[in-house]
């Protein structure tokens, strides 16, 4: 086979049985504890295999025979009910890929940055050794108090990754508070660890260092008049999926978004844009700083003309008359860009393509002075817009191609994140 034209199989999810990837999720004592049964649950429909090791207070909030029940795996809750004759907490990290703790007090956040090593959670994490995410969930005083923004600081600087805490109402023991502190919500924190899995399933040692990492991503809505606009079937899920996958490999990341409703990704700078020329100027502000750009974003090619003030009333009497809309280009960003890229920055474009695909991604490759573009099929109906899954044909500059078969558009982002920013 040549070797610049290979075909990766990428696993559709990260399926338990066959290739079993253990996440160790360690649940403190926040009301948020209730939260982490539904992401137990969340990363076992991925395929995790996820052993719960809980702290006492943690316990007290829920039962362990919950998360018991959800995982399937027995619940490490205390160093001293030894099942076999090796010390449990140990047996874990061995096999381990990943310890993520949610929700993580400011309790837990001071021990794992004085390595107080006090119970079987913070025990464990002294012994983990793989990526640590932390998900804080505590009272917003108690978040922006300056000593456990100190601990934060000293875990990051140490290459833990903090996920959130969102803003939003908190529950306390004296009723509900609003601020800085509120547990990310479990469908994220699943993405976060996800992202995560694959990112480290696709390091081989090898890594270009951190970089500012552009992504576009959803489609673009062109107005027509206050109620209606022009659009396309573009979810923003390939775009989020990218920037997902960045900041799971340790990037500065910011995602330039059209009008999709999925959630933010946590790490990520989200700036929201509506039209096409709102996409250009925020493209080209962010891109001057940037060493990477992603261009999942599904610009629309044309605009109406004009864009009317007022709703366009329906004319009395013109129910069999034609009515015609006025359409005006639009700029096409990334040909813009290839004015301005410098040769240290890494262009991606997406091609969506219903025929011809290589053909055409190669003109396009060409045409817009691209490095890579990921070229999808989108007169299929299980793959590319608005789907789950995506599958799609990498092309280079310097003749790469390399195709990544049907999976998860996370599975089909890490891969392409890996490829693209490899060196
Ligand atoms: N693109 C862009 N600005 C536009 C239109 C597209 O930057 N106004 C980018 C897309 O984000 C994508 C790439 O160009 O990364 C290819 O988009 P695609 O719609 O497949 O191609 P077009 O160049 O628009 O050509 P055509 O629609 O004729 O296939």
């Amino acid at each position: 086979m040549n070797q610049n034209n290979q075909s990766i199989q990428n696993q559709r999810s990260l399926p338990v049985e066959e290739n079993p990837c253990t996440v160790v999720l360690g649940v403190t004592g926040s009301i948020a504890a209730y939260k982490s049964v539904d992401l137990v649950s969340r990363l076992r429909r991925s395929g995790v295999d996820v052993q719960v090791v809980m702290t006492d207070n943690a316990a007290r909030l829920v039962a362990p025979l919950t998360f018991l029940t959800i995982s399937r795996n027995p619940v490490v809750d205390s160093l001293w009910n030894m099942p076999r004759w090796e010390p449990g907490h140990i047996a874990l990290a061995e096999k381990s890929q990943l310890l993520v703790i949610a929700p993580a007090t400011a309790n837990i956040i001071g021990k794992l940055a004085g390595g107080i090593a006090d119970d079987a959670l913070s025990t464990f994490a002294l012994a983990h050794r793989g990526p640590l995410l932390i998900a804080p969930a505590m009272n917003p005083r108690m978040w922006s108090n300056p000593t456990v923004q100190e601990n934060c600081r000293v875990l990051r600087r140490r290459g833990a990754r903090f996920l959130g805490p969102d803003s939003g109402s908190v529950a306390c023991a004296g009723g509900e508070v609003t601020g800085g502190g509120r547990m990310s919500e479990p469908e994220s924190i699943t993405r976060a660890v996800l992202a995560s899995l694959y990112m480290m399933e696709h390091s081989s040692g090898k890594s270009g260092g951190k970089r500012h990492v552009l992504v576009t991503a959803g489609p673009t809505y062109e107005p027509l008049d206050p109620v209606r606009f022009l659009g396309n079937r573009s979810s923003g899920r390939m775009g989020y999926a990218l920037a997902e996958c960045a900041v799971a490999a340790g990037h500065d990341v910011t995602l330039i978004s059209g009008p999709a409703g999925l959630p933010p990704p946590l790490g990520a700078r989200v700036v929201r844009v509506n039209t096409a020329r709102e996409m250009e100027e925020a493209v080209i502000r962010q891109f001057v700083v940037s060493d990477a750009l992603f261009m999942a974003a599904a610009v629309a090619d044309f605009r109406p003309a004009e864009s009317a003030d007022r709703k366009i009333k329906k004319e009395k009497g013109c129910e069999e008359e034609r009515v015609s809309l006025n359409l005006t280009p639009t700029v096409d960003i990334l040909r813009s860009l290839s004015e301005i890229k410098k040769t240290s920055q890494r262009v991606v474009g997406f091609a969506a393509e219903t025929d011809n695909l290589e053909k055409h991604a190669l003109a396009k490759l060409r045409d817009k002075k691209l490095d890579w573009l990921a070229v999808n099929d989108v007169s299929r109906q299980d793959i590319g817009f608005d789907s789950e899954e995506n599958e799609v044909t990498l092309f280079s500059s310097t003749g790469d191609k390399e195709t990544i078969a049907k999976a998860s558009k996370l599975a089909v982002a890490s891969r392409i994140v890996a490829k693209t920013l490899k060196d």
